[in-house]
């Protein structure tokens, strides 16, 4: 303990070149609000061009937010059911959860780490309100295999796209194949706006409609006109009954600097993406002769590697964890303890589940420090210790 790691696993996922940070210090030095301004729109316009399917975007505070957002679109009816991998980030399910949904926990692909229409099609039934799809460590699901089943069943499937910016499938870009997407520019994912951020993709235009509002409090224009732009008030505040119940707001806004940052970090992050692509099959091939890790090799860009994790074999993850931080300082760490297995959803109510693969996955995974700032000397390190403790491990 109070290990000081050479190597730590957080932090940021990337950093900004001179061009992005005289851009942000520009759009903060300018006059006029620092929200609700030209640049969430222009980044708006932007983010669905680069997704190139159509459907409308919306900049939000995070990724979270981009859930919450949904979550209170769909709305809850007593019984009704959201299926979620318990895989995940806990963002993924707590929207739905605290707005009386009842999640129902989906398995993970062995080998993938994301769920599968085959492990969806069971818990499907007529309760289910909405499928959530997490395309994790940055691995595009099969989303059109999901869309099938859920069409057959009316049910709108949400893409958790929060660690796969860019990454496509069969040409087309995440986030944009089913009925909404989410993503982040979280500090720790491939593109950052400042910390915090995300985006919310949606395909229906009636559904884009009702978003604004949701987003920023509920306001909007009176349906009068006003004789002086002061009374009764500058705007309205209302919401549209939906579901017999009306929608609740909230404030999810982006501002304008991380706006402006977002568009230009867009610019460039297929080359982050492809860096990062790059590095992982270089160190999952270094570690191919290895018995002791197993990756998910992917060579496309239907993954876009914001996160390297493997399954370490043997009941050897604690020693090989240990032997990072202890002998070599290198914090990796282990991700994603299946959400049924967390204290607030099994208060809730919700610890069952019948998810083995996942949970063989993350009791034996490792995560391995693998932001895109990492120096090459740093990525060398890291391989160069990861040979040596595989090598003492088996
Ligand atoms: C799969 C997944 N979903 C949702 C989120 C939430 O993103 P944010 O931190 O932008 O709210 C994350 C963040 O790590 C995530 O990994």
């Amino acid at each position: 303990m109070g290990t000081k790691f050479e190597i730590p696993f957080g932090g940021r996922g990337g950093g900004y070149t001179q061009q992005e940070i005289k851009l942000i210090s520009e759009v903060a030095s300018m006059q006029g609000p620092l929200t609700q301004g030209p640049n969430l729109k222009e980044l708006e316009k932007y983010f669905v061009d680069f997704q190139s399917l159509g459907g409308y975007a919306f900049g939000t505070s995070s990724c979270t937010s981009a859930i919450e957002i949904i979550a209170e679109l769909l709305h809850a009816f007593p019984g009704d059911e959201v299926i979620i991998p318990t895989h995940t980030y806990t963002s993924s399910a707590y929207p739905f959860v605290k707005r009386g949904f009842r999640p129902i926990w989906a398995d993970s692909d062995p080998l993938t780490r994301v769920t599968t229409p085959e492990l969806l099609e069971p818990l499907i039934n007529n309760r289910t309100k909405a499928i959530v799809i997490p395309h994790l460590y940055g691995y595009v699901a099969n989303i059109s295999g999901v869309c099938e089943i859920a069409a057959e069943h009316g049910v709108p499937v949400i893409e958790d796209a929060a660690q796969s910016i860019g990454a496509r499938i069969n040409g087309n870009r995440c986030g944009s194949l089913a009925d909404f997407g989410v993503f982040s520019f979280h500090s720790h994912k491939n593109m950052t706006t400042l910390g915090e951020g995300g985006m919310l993709w949606v395909k229906d235009e009636a559904i884009a409609k009702l978003v604004p509002l949701l987003r920023h409090n509920g306001h909007c224009p009176f349906d009068f006109k006003q004789e002086n732009y002061w009374e009764p008030a500058m705007g309205n505040v209302d919401l549209p009954i939906l579901n017999e119940t009306p929608l609740a707001p909230g404030n999810y806004c982006l501002g304008e600097v991380q706006s402006a940052l977002g568009r230009k970090l867009l610019e460039r992050i297929d080359e982050v993406n492809l860096t990062k692509r790059t590095r992982a099959l270089s160190f999952i091939n270094a570690l191919e002769e290895s018995d002791l890790l197993e990756f998910h090799r992917e060579e496309t860009e239907r993954h876009n590697y914001h996160l390297l994790a493997a399954k370490v074999t043997g009941n050897k993850r604690n020693a090989f964890i240990k032997r990072m931080a202890e002998i070599h300082r290198i914090q990796c760490v282990v991700q994603y303890l299946p959400l049924h297995r967390y204290d607030y959803y099994r208060k809730l109510g919700f610890a069952e589940a019948i998810t083995p693969n996942a949970e063989d996955f993350f009791d034996n995974m490792v995560s391995f420090p693998f932001h895109h700032s990492l120096t090459d000397k740093d990525f060398e390190y890291v391989l160069d210790c990861t040979l040596e403790s595989v090598k003492c491990l088996s």
